[in-house]
């Protein structure tokens, strides 16, 4: 009898120590909403419930979109006697698990926020020594997805406090997408392939194309700015772990043209698509733009790669990301204050992926040429592409072999 206890003891304290995160999750980017963008932290059930229901009426849905992340201030400001979180009673009246029930009586995913630090960014209560109480806690209230937050940690390591989440969530025994946000300070794509399945690369998102906004001790950034400081750290992305460059801020003040640059980068990024606008109000132009399935599908490309900068010519910035099948995405985005007549000519490019070993044959094969915006095709690779591109817009195509 002692022996087979000394035996469970031995078999519980190992599976312990090589506790990992749930596997087989965010195979492809997460797709859904997050409530911080537009709303900070006034946030109620409502909201919530309105933004399921838009899934499902305007296509997003359909298109793909999966998960509904309440973020910063869904809580009371002080845990209950048994130091559980409890739902702000105003905002949520009928507690999260009911808000859960909702979300996924639509078909669709819930997700919520919290901290690794003692408080949230917003002053709510941490996680930290409440990790596996929270954990169980969100598995009984049927979260699909956790955003965990890098406010008021003190002296805590990263590494070391994102692991201790993850393990408390794999004990809790329901698969959570585990997302970590530390705002790229501790450089996560170096260690986080095994603790969470997408980590935030940068501080905070701004709706602007490229500007910086400094608050003292941290800046928010515009897209390109985010695009600029993280395009190197691609080898990272992968089926199952993404860089994640943030929730968009597509239909929250840029142009439409803007807009649609920004949501092909993130697709070609293989960065998770988490929309951050207010779906009750968005413009036609907005919901056309973030439920086009042909540019969500070079995002949701099954192996994961994330694209590459192949030059900028005459202020025309040139992506390249490989898909599975020998396809290739490729985006143009004109960085000019004007439209600008643009040519490309196949015959003068070489088109390669070194670090994951993709090449485009274009000698030796003639693809065709899918306009993802238009859709419409133009032609193939045995002519020059001519077209012409608006200010701050976009030219999203997919190459396919003959
Ligand atoms: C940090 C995160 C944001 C948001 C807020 C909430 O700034 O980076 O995405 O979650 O906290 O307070």
């Amino acid at each position: 009898m002692k022996k087979n206890l000394i035996i469970l003891f031995l078999i519980t304290v190992s599976l312990n120590s090589f506790a990992q995160k749930f596997e087989g999750l965010a195979q492809t980017p997460p797709l859904g909403w997050n409530s911080w963008n537009t709303f900070s932290t006034n946030i109620n059930e409502q909201l919530v419930k309105d933004v399921a229901d838009k899934f499902v009426e305007l296509g997003l849905k359909d298109a793909g979109y999966e998960y509904i992340v309440l973020d910063d201030g869904w809580m009371a400001k002080e845990r209950d006697a048994n130091g559980n979180l409890i739902a702000d009673p105003v905002k949520f009246p009928n507690g999260m698990k009911a808000l859960a029930d909702y979300v996924h009586s639509k078909g669709l995913k819930f997700g919520l926020y919290n901290c690794a630090g003692s408080k949230t960014c917003g002053g709510y209560p941490g996680s930290r020594g409440y990790e596996y109480q929270d954990a169980r806690l969100y598995a009984s209230w049927d979260v699909d997805y956790l955003k965990y937050d890098w406010c008021n940690t003190d002296k805590l390591n990263a590494e070391g406090a994102y692991m201790t989440m993850r393990d408390a969530l794999k004990a809790a025994g329901r698969p959570i997408v585990f997302s970590i946000c530390e705002w790229g300070d501790n450089e996560p794509w170096k260690w986080a392939k095994d603790v969470g399945h997408l980590w935030r690369v940068t501080g905070d998102i701004i709706n602007c194309w490229d500007c910086e906004v400094g608050h003292g001790s941290w800046s928010s950034w515009g897209v390109w700015k985010i695009i600029n400081l993280r395009k190197d750290i691609r080898k990272a992305s992968g089926p199952g772990h993404f860089n994640d460059f943030d929730m968009m801020e597509v239909g929250n003040g840029m142009t439409d043209a803007e807009d649609r640059s920004h949501f092909a980068m993130w697709s070609m990024l293989a960065s998770p698509l988490i929309m951050g606008n207010d779906l009750r109000t968005a413009t036609p132009e907005t919901i056309k733009t973030l439920s086009n399935k042909e540019v969500i599908a070079v995002n949701q490309d099954k192996l994961g790669i994330q694209g590459f900068r192949f030059s900028n010519e005459f202020n025309v910035e040139t992506w390249l990301k490989p898909l599975a099948d020998g396809n290739w995405a490729i985006t143009f985005v004109n960085m000019n204050d004007e439209p600008i007549d643009f040519e490309f000519d196949w015959t003068k490019h070489e088109i390669g992926d070194d670090v994951n070993g993709k090449f485009l044959d274009l000698k030796n094969n003639i693809y065709t040429i899918r306009d993802l915006f238009n859709h419409k095709n133009l032609g193939d690779t045995s002519k020059k592409l001519k077209t012409t591109i608006g200010v701050h817009d976009v030219l999203m195509i997919k190459l396919q072999k003959k």
